[in-house]
């Protein structure tokens, strides 16, 4: 784990930050808009916002915008959030820090928490606070051991398909179903046919929605009770 190359932050149009990944190529977030994603694909997509113990599973962490939102949504809800994240290649607590700037949950005491405990270095870091429990593993999903039927929310958030993936394949995409608990709901920004096909090859229900700002559509797929 050698950490990516230095990320510049980008400000997206409605106002909020992510950051450019050198390695793939890519902006961690949408660059039309990564809170309105965030929200709008991640967390509503979900329904996070109004479970009443969401247990979220995120690949990956990246700059923590989703984390960050799931965090303003079940502090506004009073919902206890578990949120379980994986990341291969942690930016350092100082990008953390920069692109939460003025934006959602930079106060939240589980997030303060995440950035103090957080060197990159080890092999997770985790914290608890005001409702919240926070874990990032430090490792790459696709080989490590995911929970079994535990999520109610899975943030498959990774790099495109082109550029990364081995997150996205028919196998992966089966051991992901299997994290979900019953009723969970899969979501990403993706649309492509091939990542339908595999969620629904998974056994998931999967629907199209109107996508965040700057795509047409985006999934939701979800594991039958
Ligand atoms: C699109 S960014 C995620 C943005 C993030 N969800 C946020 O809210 O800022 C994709 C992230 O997945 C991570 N990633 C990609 N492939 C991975 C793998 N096999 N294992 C762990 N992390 C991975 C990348 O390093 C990157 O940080």
């Amino acid at each position: 784990m050698s950490g990516p190359d230095a990320s510049p932050i980008l400000t997206t149009p409605d106002g909020s930050r992510t950051a450019l990944n050198a390695r793939f190529g890519e902006a961690y977030g949408s660059r039309h808009g990564a809170r309105s994603q965030a929200w709008h694909v991640f967390v509503g997509g979900s329904g996070t916002d109004t479970h009443p113990a969401p247990h979220v599973l995120e690949i990956g962490f990246g700059v923590g915008v989703n984390a960050r939102a799931s965090l303003a949504a079940t502090a506004a809800s009073g919902a206890p959030l578990h949120y379980l994240a994986y990341e291969f290649d942690p930016v350092p607590a100082a990008t953390l820090r920069e692109v939460a700037a003025s934006g959602d949950a930079e106060h939240h005491p589980a997030w303060e928490a995440l950035l103090r405990g957080w060197d990159g270095a080890g092999t997770q870091v985790a914290a608890e606070a005001g409702d919240a429990a926070l874990e990032v593993r430090f490792a790459d999903v696709t080989t490590a051991d995911l929970p079994s039927g535990w999520a109610t929310a899975l943030y498959l958030d990774g790099f495109s398909p082109s550029r990364n993936p081995e997150v996205w394949t028919p196998e992966f995409t089966v051991r992901l179903a299997a994290a979900l608990a019953p009723g969970g709901v899969l979501t990403t920004y993706s649309a492509a046919g091939h990542v339908r096909r595999a969620l629904g090859a998974a056994g998931l229900g999967v629907e199209r929605r109107p996508g965040a700002p700057g795509k047409r559509e985006c999934l939701r797929a979800v594991r039958s009770r």
